[in-house]
């Protein structure tokens, strides 16, 4: 595995790989890796010739108050771990590599963004579509690799190769998660024990919701509040949103719609923490 910091030399790679006549699938992280993003790589092993990752913990989606400058941050055992799944190519790049000036040019998201996560992170989506969008122009992949735990950052880059006609197959791949349904995040560290302990309250409380849809209750607005209350009675955390909407979409519920998604996100002392389960319905 060949580490990389400059923009140009990932170019001159890529370019190289492409001329090669090779596959490449991209996988974009955050860093601290865990085995949420470890199983992100595993599966553009298996479909791709080539393999990229990149870590980069991007300011651009940090809102003032946020967490960039705490964000966690393990660069040699990420290198490890990048290795040991067979990623060819794993690009570092520092910020002033990926913003050597303040942007000319950054884009907005206009759908997908007024609901969730959006609602509280203003500009997040717009930081992420941007930074993604430079890494696939950096990287040129065939297929990008997205987890589905965070579903709307998946919706959100499905409306920006839509919108802005991106030539990438975009894979979104199942939530790995503790063996106690806890969704792997690399905030999980700032759990205190006693909160971590709590913590799978977040996806028990999903689930719940999740089985009554699938049994047909159809009050959405029921199902939501059962899972409000059963978070404030179980995960330890302030509860900051359930919804209950269409995927990808993600408007409101109002005939049994194809796909839904049930999502919620709370906070505990030093970490929001999101989670969500996806159905299909019938
Ligand atoms: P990061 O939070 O590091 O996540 C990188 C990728 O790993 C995302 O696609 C995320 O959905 C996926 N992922 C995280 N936890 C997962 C889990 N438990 N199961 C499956 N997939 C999981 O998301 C970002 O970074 C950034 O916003 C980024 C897309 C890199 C843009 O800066």
């Amino acid at each position: 595995m060949k580490v990389i910091r400059a923009v140009a030399q990932l170019r001159d790679i890529v370019h190289t790989e492409k001329k090669n006549g090779q596959t490449i699938g991209f996988v974009p992280t955050m860093g601290f890796l865990h085995e949420g993003h470890i199983t992100l790589a595993k599966q553009a092993r298996k479909e791709n010739d080539v393999v990229i990752m990149s870590i980069f913990v991007n300011p651009l989606q940090f809102g003032p108050n946020e967490d960039y400058e705490r964000y966690p941050r393990d660069p040699e055992h990420d290198t490890e771990l990048a290795k040991s799944c067979g990623v060819d190519y794993l690009f570092m790049p520092s910020v002033d590599d990926m913003y050597p000036d303040e942007p000319a040019v950054v884009l907005t998201v206009k759908k997908r963004t007024n609901a969730l996560c959006g609602l509280k992170r203003e500009g997040h989506f717009d930081g992420v579509a941007t930074v993604v969008l430079k890494l696939f122009h950096m990287t040129e992949p065939d297929k990008a690799y997205f987890g589905k735990k965070d579903a709307q950052q998946l919706a959100v880059i499905y409306g920006l190769v839509d919108s802005l006609n991106v030539s990438v197959t975009i894979v979104g791949v199942d939530t790995v998660r503790e063996k106690d349904g806890l969704a792997k995040s690399s905030r999980n560290v700032y759990l205190l024990p006693e909160e971590r302990e709590k913590a799978p309250a977040i996806y028990n409380a999903l689930s719940h919701a999740r089985e009554a849809l699938e049994a047909g209750e159809i009050n959405v607005e029921r199902l939501r509040e059962q899972a409000i209350d059963y978070l404030r009675d179980h995960s330890g955390a302030e509860v900051e949103y359930v919804e209950i909407l269409s995927y990808p979409e993600l408007e409101p519920v109002r005939k049994v719609e194809r796909m839904i998604i049930i999502a919620a996100a709370v906070q505990y002392k030093n970490a929001r923490l999101i989670d969500n389960v996806i159905l299909t319905m019938e």
